[in-house]
């Protein structure tokens, strides 16, 4: 083995798949990851007043829900007998769980209590029954959480990094996303790892992309910032910057296809449809069990300034109708790869074999991995 070429063995232990086949190493990998910024879902989701929406942290379902100009979010248990608050992916209305009625205010305290002088000897407030709060954060238009920790104090500004920027305005979409949601019986780490894989395409994709998709390392680059990475179709050293400092600046155009992804499990791409259009999609993999995930893609035309608002508002929906389509078929074939490893998984004993093609996949499992020991020592 060439020294470049086992670079990233190393990065990944032998056992790197337990999360991936027993359920308890998995719990205790979510259990670790709760308190780590977690896409939740845009704000488009909860626009007026009252608008709530079902997500996820590590498993453990919440909500969120806006009250006037404000977003709260919530563990979805109640603090009655732990029935959840919100059984739908979304909807609007007050919180008032449909087993015994408790109602709850924007700050999630149970306010209103059948009978609750009778069969409690108190008055609501006195009991001081409450949701468990998650910590929310918004990046334009999406929205991030997390359960509180001790130690997490990291702004979402902060843990994003120079990503910030760029998530910020590509989230700002023009049209309500369009949101689409695919189960996949495989463990969420494989789907992040295809997801960072630039080598699979000639086998995995040929419908979609060709069979000579094949992508030349030295045609693009790859940058790393803070815990994450970006894959960029230039060679632009500094690339990745010109890019932040174009979204901060409100001029961003994309040029070149562009990926950004945010560990543990959220990703940003833009990509070409014609001419010199762009889409733009977030990929999230929510994870469910160790070997369930939902994968969840929201797409929409590439928020850009002034690019001929009136060609794109008659063609816009042409092309978002195309790329659905497509990004669908994409998704599938990438959960097929996926769900065939799961069920060998417990078969593998040793790290991937990655080579330059894969290099994020090492990094993204070595910063996993440091994410982990940092909750890990709290
Ligand atoms: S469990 Fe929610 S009101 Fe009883
Ligand atoms: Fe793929």
């Amino acid at each position: 083995m060439g020294k470049q070429y086992s670079r990233w063995q190393h990065s990944i232990p032998d056992d790197w798949t337990r999360p991936i086949v027993d359920s308890a190493a998995f719990a205790e990998e979510q259990r670790l990851l709760a308190s780590v910024w977690t896409f939740l879902g845009m704000a488009s989701d909860a626009e007026k007043d009252g608008d709530w929406f079902r997500a996820s942290i590590a498993t453990r379902s919440v909500f969120v829900q806006r009250f006037g100009t404000e977003l709260r979010g919530f563990e979805n248990v109640c603090a009655h007998r732990f029935m959840p608050l919100r059984n739908a992916d979304h909807g609007n209305g007050p919180i008032v769980c449909g087993f015994h009625h408790w109602a709850y205010d924007q700050q999630g305290r149970a306010v209103g209590i059948p009978h609750c002088r009778e069969l409690y000897d108190v008055l609501p407030q006195e009991l001081g029954a409450r949701l468990a709060r998650i910590e929310l954060a918004t990046c334009g238009q999406m929205i991030f959480g997390r359960f509180p920790h001790p130690r997490a104090s990291e702004s979402l500004e902060e843990y994003l990094g120079s990503g910030f920027a760029v998530l910020a305005a590509g989230s700002l979409a023009r049209v309500r996303p369009y949101h689409l949601k695919i189960p996949l019986a495989a463990n969420w780490r494989l789907g992040a790892q295809i997801s960072l894989d630039d080598y699979h395409s000639p086998a995995v994709h040929p419908r979609t992309f060709g069979r000579e998709g094949y992508i030349r390392r030295q045609d693009i680059s790859y940058h790393r910032f803070g815990l994450h990475s970006a894959y960029l179709y230039s060679t632009q050293a500094d690339g990745l910057e010109q890019i932040a400092r174009a979204c901060r600046e409100g001029t961003y155009y994309p040029k070149y296809y562009t990926i950004l992804q945010f560990v543990p499990n959220v990703l940003m791409a833009f990509f070409r449809t014609d001419f010199d259009h762009y889409h733009c999609v977030i990929l999230l993999y929510e994870p469910v069990g160790h070997d369930r995930t939902i994968v969840h893609a929201w797409a929409y035309p590439a928020p850009v300034p002034g690019h001929r608002p009136w060609t794109r508002a008659l063609t816009d929906p042409v092309r978002s109708f195309i790329v659905r389509q497509y990004i669908a078929m994409v998704l599938r074939e990438d959960n097929l790869v996926c769900e065939r490893i799961q069920g060998v998984a417990h078969q593998i004993g040793r790290a991937p074999l990655l080579g330059r093609l894969e290099e994020r996949i090492g990094w993204f499992e070595e910063t996993y991995r440091e994410l982990l020991a940092m909750r890990q020592n709290d």
